[in-house]
């Protein structure tokens, strides 16, 4: 009789070695293409994710990694020098890549077509090379956040009209969060995972598995120097937030960052509308839609303050949308200053009456 071989390590090793490709097709529970181009594309996602992480290591070593270029992009924002680097990054990472023929980047004005790819996989890439730039100057925390979408007709006009739908055309969407580890955070629509850079391997290995946001945290995470912009049930909550026990204030200038901890530990995010910016200043395709994506899968909640940040229809590549995100608990206290400022409060212990 043939004896079957039983590895003496195999729990802890299988977790321990269960890489990023790995683990999508462990979740799509299939070999077949759709499945294996999904891994493959993932991959090469990751790898951007390294090249990107391993010059924001060396940032202050190397020439051209800190400071700004002089230019300004579609936004109008001044662009970093890393900015470019990281959005080059993904170009270059996907092309003869076969698996994405369209992308769309807060760095870029219109959608850079990769003809190569299209005939073989009409998948679209929207990303935000770097996330929180202004921080990547003084070593803090930056990410990278994209958004995967499949090809609706063949956008023959090349007008992109087909990406102007709302976020539940998403199939997968994350982010990568270069702090003291390098963190992958991603959902195909199966849960939410995460993933940490082992750099002595160069992979990333699954680290958290099926992430749910606490119905409820401490943080309270917006920049309070916009409270003379905002409309007046935002400085509602934000004094409710001063006036009573159990809150603290957090802050990065990086929404990867502050959205890490609130994935994690629970609370809520906001960027409301000011007077310069009524809509906010997060993009809704490469910024909210996706991070709204992941919120869902983990159990929480994102709104625009009028409608859920998926079903939101963008009327071009760049539009923006307030941004309400995080613990279910906590993003219905906010839209509760919303719906009704006249609204019964909750109970809770006042510090001042
Ligand atoms: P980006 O660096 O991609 O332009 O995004 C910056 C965003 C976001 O990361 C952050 O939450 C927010 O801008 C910070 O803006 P303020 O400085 O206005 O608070
Ligand atoms: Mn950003
Ligand atoms: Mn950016």
């Amino acid at each position: 009789m043939v004896e079957t071989y039983q590895p003496m390590v195999g729990g802890a090793l299988s977790r321990d070695s269960m890489t990023l490709s790995q683990h999508v097709l462990k979740q799509l529970q299939s070999f077949g293409p759709d499945a294996q181009d999904l891994s493959a594309l993932m991959n090469r996602i990751a790898f951007a994710g390294k090249l990107v992480s391993k010059r924001l290591t060396r940032a202050g070593l190397v020439e051209d990694a800190l400071g700004f270029t002089g230019n300004q992009n579609v936004q109008g924002e001044s662009v970093k020098k890393m900015d470019v680097y990281a959005n080059d990054v993904f170009l270059s990472v996907l092309q003869q890549s076969g698996l994405v023929c369209r992308l769309v980047s807060e760095e870029m004005e219109n959608i850079y077509y990769m003809p190569e790819n299209c005939p073989i996989n009409r998948y679209t890439l929207l990303y935000d090379p770097i996330d929180g730039s202004s921080n990547v100057d003084i070593n803090l925390n930056v990410g990278s956040i994209f958004a995967i979408r499949r090809q609706k007709g063949d956008d023959e006009d090349q007008t992109g009209n087909d990406l102007l739908t709302n976020g539940h055309e998403q199939i997968a969407a994350g982010y990568i969060l270069y702090g003291p580890s390098t963190v992958l955070v991603f959902s195909i629509g199966r849960g939410v995972h995460s993933y940490t850079l082992d750099p002595s391997l160069g992979e990333f290995i699954l680290s958290s598995e099926n992430i749910q946001i606490p119905t409820h945290g401490s943080n309270y995470s917006v920049n309070e120097g916009n409270f003379w912009q905002w409309e007046e049930p935002y400085r509602d909550y934000i004094r409710y937030m001063h006036r009573h026990e159990g809150y603290s204030g957090r802050y990065s200038g990086a929404l990867v960052g502050d959205f890490h901890r609130i994935l994690m530990q629970g609370g809520v995010f906001l960027y409301p509308g000011t007077l310069k910016n009524p809509e906010g200043k997060l993009r809704l395709l490469y910024e909210s839609a996706p991070l709204a994506f992941l919120a869902e899968q983990a159990g929480g909640k994102a709104t625009t303050g009028e409608q859920p940040v998926l079903d939101f229809v963008p009327s071009a590549l760049h539009t923006r949308t307030p941004l309400i995100i995080g613990s279910q608990e906590d993003v219905a206290l906010v839209e509760s200053f919303i719906q009704e400022r006249q609204l019964e409060r909750p109970p809770a212990i006042s510090k001042v009456s």
